[in-house]
């Protein structure tokens, strides 16, 4: 009777692994395709295994179960030395079957290519609950869309601004911290197609760790080099004398928008071509997708940024003293500012 609820709860927590863009059944790069190749062989391995020993466990119960009318104890047996080099030998073979691959994976996966001739270095640095992407070689930062060309190792360099973040983008490869004692975590990957692929923060940090997501976007050379142009390029200015005069004194203090403003909040040049805003998944459906356009989205969020996001670090506007009328003003003006890439 139990068994029908349960399995009813099962499927639908399954229910929520089906997005195609954070799957790790389904890898998009190399870096993916090596770890879901050992999660296909410990797997494998483990089926041998299991088959094995349940075949062994049902023919010993059966054949040696107790027969009517037999009351004597059966012959008792006290160690077989062959059985048991054959049952200690066994198991080591498999674990080095499996041990090998794994730590070349390993090694693998940790190697450092920011010196590469042909890498894309991108500085991550995670933040509760926003991650903020750094590429030095070209002098630019952004928050949220993580925009790389296909076909390059991306070096990534990952650091936290406070307590330990998790940076994994299922399709594309394994997950590594970002750690607060200054230790800075070195990884790459590369993604062969074009396409949007979900990163997720992955380990525990406070309230709002659930909607700390970022988008990795891969998108042909010539567009990455399109974007990395239309990032440099200055501030598109706010018509509205007063609201330009309030967005630069009340918004430019913590973000930058083009040539203008602070770091210490994401960086919002060309918010309004981002795939999500504030990180989350406002309004969206189960499989993800984002039914509000960003315009809402962004006023939803500066409305009440904490009823968004619990415990995120961005006063509200209101606090401050913006008007209704300011913060549409302000949510429009960001919505409409895309780039061209
Ligand atoms: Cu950041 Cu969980």
């Amino acid at each position: 009777k139990r068994l029908l609820p349960m399995l009813a709860i099962f499927t639908l927590l399954l229910a929520g692994c089906g997005r195609e863009d954070l799957s790790v059944l389904k890898p998009q790069g190399p870096v993916a395709q090596g770890q879901f190749d050992l999660i296909k062989l410990s797997i494998s391995i483990m089926l041998v295994v299991l088959v094995i020993v349940f075949a062994l466990a049902a023919f010993v119960l059966i054949k040696f179960r107790r027969r009517p009318g037999q009351t004597e104890m059966p012959e008792q047996v006290e160690g077989n030395f062959k059985l048991e080099v054959i049952w200690t030998v066994i198991p080591l073979v498999l674990v080095l079957v499996l041990a090998v691959p794994t730590v070349k994976e390993v090694f693998a996966f940790g190697e450092d290519h920011s010196n590469d001739d042909n890498a894309i270095k991108v500085k991550v640095t995670s933040h509760q609950y926003w991650w903020e992407f750094e590429y030095p070689q070209y002098d630019i930062t952004t928050a949220q869309d993580l925009i790389i060309p296909t076909n390059r190792d991306i070096a990534f360099e990952l650091k936290t601004m406070d307590v330990i973040h998790s940076f994994w983008v299922p399709s594309l490869s394994g997950k590594l911290d970002t750690n607060p004692d200054g230790t800075i975590n070195k990884f790459s990957f590369s993604a062969p197609n074009e396409g949007v692929y979900l990163g997720k923060c992955a380990e525990l940090c406070g309230p709002s760790h659930g909607f700390m997501e970022f988008k990795v976007k891969s998108v042909s050379q010539e567009s990455f080099d399109q974007w990395v142009t239309a990032m440099k390029e200055p501030m598109v200015p706010i018509e509205d004398v007063a609201l330009a005069e309030t967005f630069k004194n009340q918004c430019l203090t913590c973000h930058a928008v083009g040539d203008q403003g602070g770091s210490s909040g994401p960086n919002l040049t060309g918010i309004g071509s981002r795939e999500t805003v504030a990180s989350i998944l406002l309004n969206s459906d189960v499989a993800g997708e984002y039914t509000n356009p960003v315009e809402d989205n962004l006023k939803e969020w500066l409305i009440d940024p904490q009823s968004v996001k619990p415990g995120n670090k961005m006063p509200a506007p209101k606090d401050l003293g913006l008007t209704d009328d300011e913060i549409n003003g302000i949510a429009e003006y960001l919505a409409n500012y895309k780039l061209d890439y």
